[in-house]
């Protein structure tokens, strides 16, 4: 398997999958020590303050089990810190490991994976898996292809929140919609005072209990359903970004549709691009009372030209329904190599949003972060005028 590393200065690389720790209960290893995931981040600056509990409180926004609207499954999700952090919980610029066990392993689950080893779950990634790893393919919950892969990524991205915060740098995500319920205009301000005030993390306050009750009505039905989760970036300065491959558009698409169910993403205004003149599809400028430049509106969503405008960095994500359903669905049985119907009994997320917009701050913020390393390698040798800098 290739491609396990996301980043190219600041890198983080994870291994680990859903269940992975089960293969080892024979082998005498402590309950609390199972497998589960590790993460190792590459390019940590060195003195800066990184504790555990920094890094919990990212995993328990992504962690199951805690609302009706989540997997049943009961993982802790506690992470430890294996390496790169020395006394007084100071990075030492070495690579910080983190590992994050799985205890949540129970025979039970595993057998129930094994029933429908062969089975492919129409919309989640068992076909493909065995046209890539054939029978090797990890059979018990999803393997790489689970959900829960994304503890690590979440990890990684905690620890680029600890940098950024030095530089004011500040990311947050929310959920606009809900299968097809849409909440009001949400402005950066109103997602940071009502940041998970319910259980979907919706900022408007009036209509997420319309979005949840319609998620548990679906998830009474035996299906499931998807939303928009938007990401916020404040405090990003202009230029980020290389022009070419490397856009800051590019690499936060690259973070992003690396997540399991992300089916789409525009920035800013995005799609409604297609339907606007160019007057109404610019944003104007102006030089404000210290002499930046700002935007009077933001229809790029903080990027232009590929490289950040010093306006918010923002985004809307379209997050699929989950694919594990109890309702009868056509597929294969590629063991016996016939067709079959099927109507899994594992345990899933009725809705990925509220699980999913964690993950999405993280890879915003690896991003962000790397594209800093990358901007600011090169203008340490590209000797720009100052002036260009004070604007
Ligand atoms: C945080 C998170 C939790 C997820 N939980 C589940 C789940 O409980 N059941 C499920 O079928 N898919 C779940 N998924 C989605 C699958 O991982 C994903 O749909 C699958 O890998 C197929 O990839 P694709 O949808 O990008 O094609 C989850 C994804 C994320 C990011």
């Amino acid at each position: 398997m290739l491609g396990n590393t996301y980043g190219r200065f600041f890198r983080v690389t994870t291994c680990g999958e859903s269940y992975a720790g089960g293969f080892r209960k024979g082998l005498n290893v402590p309950k609390e020590l199972y497998g589960g995931l590790l993460a190792i981040v590459d390019g940590v600056p060195p003195g800066l303050n990184l504790t555990a509990a920094m890094i919990q409180e990212e995993l328990d926004k992504r962690r199951p089990g805690q609302t009706p609207l989540d997997s049943p499954r009961l993982e802790t999700d506690r992470v430890y810190i294996f390496s790169g952090v020395m006394e007084d919980d100071l990075t030492t610029g070495a690579p910080v490991g983190l590992v994050i066990p799985n205890v949540d392993i129970e025979d039970l689950h595993i057998g129930q994976y094994r029933e429908y080893k062969d089975m492919c779950r129409p919309g989640h990634a068992e076909y493909t898996f065995f046209k890539k790893y054939g029978e090797h393919s990890d059979w018990v919950g999803a393997g790489r292809a689970s959900g829960r892969e994304t503890a690590s990524r979440v990890a990684g991205g905690a620890v680029a929140k600890a940098v950024l915060a030095r530089m004011g740098i500040d990311v947050i995500a929310f959920i606009s919609e809900s299968h097809s319920i849409k909440a009001g205009p949400i402005t950066y301000e109103k997602a940071k005072e009502n940041y998970r005030k319910n259980d979907l993390n919706c900022p408007d306050l009036e209509v997420a209990p319309r979005m949840i009750e319609d998620i548990l009505r679906i998830k009474d039905e035996g299906d499931t359903c998807g939303g928009v989760v938007e990401v916020i970036a404040r405090g990003v300065p202009a230029g980020l970004g290389e022009p070419v491959f490397d856009k800051m558009s590019a690499l936060i698409s690259h973070g992003i549709m690396s997540i399991g169910a992300i089916k789409g993403l525009e920035f800013g205004s995005g799609f409604a691009h297609a339907t606007m003149k160019g007057s109404e599809s610019n944003d104007p400028m102006y030089f404000d009372a210290d002499g930046r430049v700002r935007f009077r509106s933001n229809h790029a969503g903080g990027v232009l030209g590929g490289i950040s405008n010093g306006e918010d960095i923002r985004i809307r994500v379209a997050v699929k329904a989950t694919p594990t359903i109890s309702l009868p669905q056509d597929t294969v049985d590629v063991g016996q190599g016939k067709n079959a119907l099927l109507s899994p009994i594992t345990r899933r997320d009725p809705s990925l949003l509220p699980r999913i917009y964690p993950v999405c701050e993280a890879m915003v913020r690896l991003s962000i972060l790397d594209a800093i390393y990358m901007s600011q390698g090169y203008a340490a040798v590209a000797n720009l005028d100052p002036r260009w800098g004070k604007i």
